[in-house]
């Protein structure tokens, strides 16, 4: 049971850099799948999360061989031959459904535990089975056993999707890569994970244009080979580090990012009264007490990012007026905000929009972090907060973000993990 003890009150100041993303990491793991010589992968920069580890026992499990050089992972995919991915696996990670293109793409052949069986909560993967469906693969749900089974080479096809999901279109483009002839996605996600994905996969020999707008194609080839590559800065991670310097009204320099994933949240900082300075790949986000902003809707990129969702109504909870979040992409992301209030926010919550009415004061409070980003925002929260936290299920935050204590102890603050249930003077 290990946690966070967090002495908030203390404006951060500093310079950090931020790791590789893991939403393009995932997806890169899954379509190393789809090398079949022996020439080996390097993944470079890849942070030790707890969704990698994950993947990467997926992908040990196949048969792939998988070891860190330093802060790189070296790839061996020539032995793979298992289309089974066990379900102890798939419930440490649900996103991992983005298997089954690569897997079909490879060995013609996937089983995967049905990731809406799971406890936390139905994740919809219509628009995957669809998809991959239209592209030639049978696929058979067994609600009861809670399986999926599909098989199939997958062949080129047209795709448009009703949604622009991020998940599947990477499990599309995956599946399409050595499909025979070729693939149109209509109606993709234009997120730049998606761009990271195809910069990886013709680095190793796809043939992958238009990812970043809502066409993708994909001319099919009839296999990739080894390769190097160095997935984009963690927008999500940049952006939890400078709204951190907003709530804690400090001054922090993102370095090695790329500003223009960074566009709506600094458009929105500015809007607040921060001042945002961007200098090359540097980003600066320097803040007195925030000014409410009417009114935030979380969109698919290049709108307002739902994973900065939870950490910004955390610093809207600090601001001077009232502000108003719409979630729009997921149904039900708003279980930070039970938390928050323990620590003195004033949020009322209905259906997908929640209103903050800005207090000046949080207090300190032992709070629990229901998934990844919820955690964050409480991170942010403590930082900001009078007196001392407590964050509880911190496994969470670790999925994502790579030794945060640290990172944000470098730029000042007063955190730090803490095994077990001691609480020794660790200030
Ligand atoms: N959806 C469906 N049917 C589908 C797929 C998605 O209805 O077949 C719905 C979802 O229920 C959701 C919406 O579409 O309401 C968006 O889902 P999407 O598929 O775009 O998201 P995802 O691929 O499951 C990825 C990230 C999430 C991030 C979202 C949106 C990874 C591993 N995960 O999820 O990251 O929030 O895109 O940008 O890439 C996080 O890092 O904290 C995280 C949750």
């Amino acid at each position: 049971m290990s946690k966070y003890l967090v002495r908030g009150g203390l404006p951060l100041a500093g310079k950090i850099t931020v790791h590789g993303a893991k939403n393009s990491i995932l997806p890169v793991l899954a379509a190393s799948l789809l090398n079949q010589t022996g020439e080996q992968i390097r993944l470079k920069k890849v942070p030790s999360l707890y969704d990698v580890r994950a993947m990467i026992s997926i992908l040990t499990g196949l048969g792939a061989q998988v070891e860190r050089d330093g802060e790189d992972l070296l790839l061996q995919t020539a032995n793979v031959d298992c289309y089974h991915v066990p379900e102890a696996l798939m419930r440490e990670m649900r996103s991992s459904i983005f298997l089954m293109g690569p897997l079909l793409g490879r060995l013609g052949r996937a089983r995967l535990c049905y990731p809406g069986g799971c406890k936390i909560g139905l994740r919809p993967i219509n628009l995957h089975l669809e998809g991959l469906r239209t592209l030639g693969a049978v696929i058979e749900v067994d609600e009861k056993e809670g399986y999926i089974e599909a098989w199939g080479r997958p062949r080129g096809g047209e795709v448009d999707l009703d949604y622009p999901s991020v998940g599947a279109t990477e499990n599309l483009i995956l599946a399409a890569v050595t499909a025979h002839g070729d693939t149109v996605i209509r109606n993709a996600a234009c997120e730049p994970e998606i761009v990271d994905l195809q910069n990886f996969l013709n680095i190793l020999g796809a043939k992958v244009e238009g990812a970043g707008s809502p066409v993708i194609k994909v001319k099919g080839v009839s296999g990739l080979h080894g390769g190097s590559y160095n997935v984009f800065p963690d927008r999500i991670v940049a952006g939890t580090f400078l709204l951190a310097a907003a709530i804690t009204r400090g001054s922090v320099t993102v370095e090695g990012v790329i500003p223009d994933h960074l566009k709506a949240l600094l458009r929105l900082l500015d809007q607040a009264g921060a001042s945002v300075k961007v200098a090359g790949s540097a980003v600066t986000v320097s803040a007195d007490r925030l000014k409410a902003v009417s009114r935030v809707e979380t969109k698919p990129y290049p709108g307002f990012p739902t994973d900065l969702q939870p950490p910004l109504v955390a610093c809207l909870t600090l601001a001077r007026g009232t502000s108003t979040m719409i979630e729009h992409v997921f149904k039900e992301r708003f279980h930070h905000v039970s938390e928050l209030r323990k620590m003195g926010a004033q949020i009322t919550v209905r259906g997908r929009q929640a209103v903050i009415n800005g207090v000046a004061v949080l207090n300190g409070a032992a709070v629990t972090a229901a998934d990844l980003r919820a955690g964050a925002a409480l991170v942010l929260a403590a930082l900001a907060a009078k007196g001392e936290s407590n964050i509880l299920e911190i496994h969470h935050i670790e999925r994502g973000y790579e030794r945060l204590p640290e990172a944000l102890r470098s730029l000042g603050a007063r955190i730090f993990r803490v095994e077990g249930v001691r609480e020794e003077a660790v200030f």
